[in-house]
């Protein structure tokens, strides 16, 4: 064999694994991209993938999310590597300029050059789409840009994850995942006047866009504390588990996001929500089933409830949520309770229950004196215990669904 065709082997063999390489590369970002749930808020509903136009709702106001596919002139397609590097570890856009934190950027700093590298690399390979965007629609002064950087002294510290010596390779690929790519705690960390985390209440539930995203630290009466691993692990892969079916913007999170990951990663995930922020609570009294409320409840609840949660609110695996000591109904805050119960509900539709039972809605049936005696009879019946529920409550509720 001549050294030339030896020579010309051997560069077949490079560009070969070369085009492996990069193609690994942007195969990492691609799952990088189902992680950080990147089409999920830079999608319109019915429109195409990545290309933006979703409303999000913040607390100063509504922003649409900017096109992020490679198209020069309405996507990304002008930023190079490090301009998108400084956006997700920043918050900073090409140009300079800060970006809103409904980008999730407090939370993706903790992700790697490396690994923004791959998911830019699999932005690349996308399609571009013209989609012009206009993401500002907030009223003056939180429309102006210059803001963030009060916002940004006070509530956002860059930088990427750094791993806890004393715990596992596991529980470090969890914490990783939680407060990184997956930013858990942006729904589900309570937040200050001015929408930041609150410092040491890590993942222990806040209300967004009409529903509370419940308490998820290993505290056992408000949190999962009651949650195997192997039951998280099921919650997040399927959307349903022995004790919930996940609703509304969760059953988003586990269609486009977790369903879709790594069973390693889904384990790492329950071995860190199974060993973090433990908070003890004083689990409150629950109000005395002689009191005009629960009595009250209790008879609606026969009535219009019990035929699918049962009499003893186990709920039936799968089809109907267990409400019976369910964290869920224990919550402080009663947001989402209200919201199913005005708006009804529709469970993603994953494999584990495609039949995706419905719940319906009693909006047109009930009063706010009803909705909120029935719940505060749920929130304080078979091993539940919760602070009432409003009328007044109820009947904020109503008036935001109905602006929907
Ligand atoms: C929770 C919703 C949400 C998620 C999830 C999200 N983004 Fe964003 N993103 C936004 C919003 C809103 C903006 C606009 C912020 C602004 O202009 O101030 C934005 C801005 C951007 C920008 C800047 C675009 C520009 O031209 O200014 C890039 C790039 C970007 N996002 C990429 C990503 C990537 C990559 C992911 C996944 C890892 C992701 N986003 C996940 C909401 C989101
Ligand atoms: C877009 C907001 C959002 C994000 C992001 C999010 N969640 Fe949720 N999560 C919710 C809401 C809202 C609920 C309540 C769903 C319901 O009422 O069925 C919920 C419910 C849950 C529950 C069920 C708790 C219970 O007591 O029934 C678990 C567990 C959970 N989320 C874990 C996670 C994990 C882990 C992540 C990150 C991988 C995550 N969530 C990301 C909004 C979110
Ligand atoms: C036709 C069957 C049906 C009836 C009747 C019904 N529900 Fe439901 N309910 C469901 C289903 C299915 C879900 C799960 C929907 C979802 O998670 O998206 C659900 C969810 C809920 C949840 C949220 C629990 C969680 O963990 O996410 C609450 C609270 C609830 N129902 C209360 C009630 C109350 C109170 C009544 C009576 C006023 C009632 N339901 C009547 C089927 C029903």
């Amino acid at each position: 064999m001549t050294a030339a065709v030896v020579a010309g082997l051997t560069s077949l063999a490079v560009s070969q694994s070369l085009g492996d390489a990069e193609f690994n590369v942007v195969d990492r970002g691609r799952y990088l991209s189902i992680l950080g749930d990147c089409s999920a808020c830079h999608t319109a509903p019915g429109g195409r993938p990545f290309a933006g136009g979703l409303s999000i709702e913040t607390p100063f106001g509504d922003l649409i999310t900017p096109n992020i596919t490679p198209d020069r002139d309405t996507g990304i397609g002008k930023y190079t590597q490090k301009d998108f590097q400084r956006v997700m570890s920043e918050g900073i856009g090409r140009g300079g300029y800060h970006l809103y934190p409904a980008m999730p950027y407090p939370a993706y700093t903790k992700m790697t050059a490396d690994e923004n590298a791959a998911l830019f690399a699999y932005l690349q390979t996308l399609e571009p789409v013209k989609n012009q965007v206009e993401v500002n629609q907030l009223p003056f002064p939180y429309n102006q840009r210059w803001s963030l950087f009060a916002w940004n002294a006070l509530n956002f510290t860059s930088g990427i994850f750094r791993p806890d010596a004393s715990k596992s390779a596991q529980w470090n690929r969890g914490a990783y995942l939680v407060e990184g790519p997956e930013h858990c705690g942006t729904c589900h960390t309570p937040k200050n006047a001015l929408g930041g985390d609150k410092d040491g209440e890590e993942l222990q539930g806040f209300v967004i866009q009409g529903w509370n995203a419940p308490n998820i630290t290993s505290d056992k009466h408000k949190g999962i504390g009651n949650w195997s691993a192997d039951d998280i692990v099921a919650y997040l892969k399927t959307g349903a588990n022995r004790f919930d079916l996940a609703s509304g913007p969760m059953a988003e999170v586990v269609t486009k996001s977790t369903s879709r990951i790594s069973d390693s990663d889904l384990a790492a995930i329950a071995a860190y929500l199974k060993d973090s922020g433990e908070t003890p609570t004083v689990a409150p009294v629950a109000i005395a089933q002689s009191e005009p409320v629960m009595k009250a409840g209790a008879a609606l609840y026969s009535d219009r409830c019990s035929g699918c949660h049962t009499p003893a609110g186990e709920g039936i695996l799968k089809l109907f949520p267990k409400l019976a000591n369910a964290p869920l109904v224990n919550a402080d805050d009663a947001t989402s309770l209200i919201h199913v119960v005005l708006a009804g509900s529709r469970t993603g539709a994953t494999d584990a229950v495609s039949t995706s039972p419905a719940m319906p809605a009693f909006d047109w049936n009930m009063s706010d004196d009803q909705v909120a005696s029935v719940l505060t009879f749920v929130r304080n019946s078979w091993g539940n215990a919760a602070p009432v529920v409003k009328p007044a409550d109820v009947a904020k509720l109503r008036g935001y669904l109905k602006d929907q």
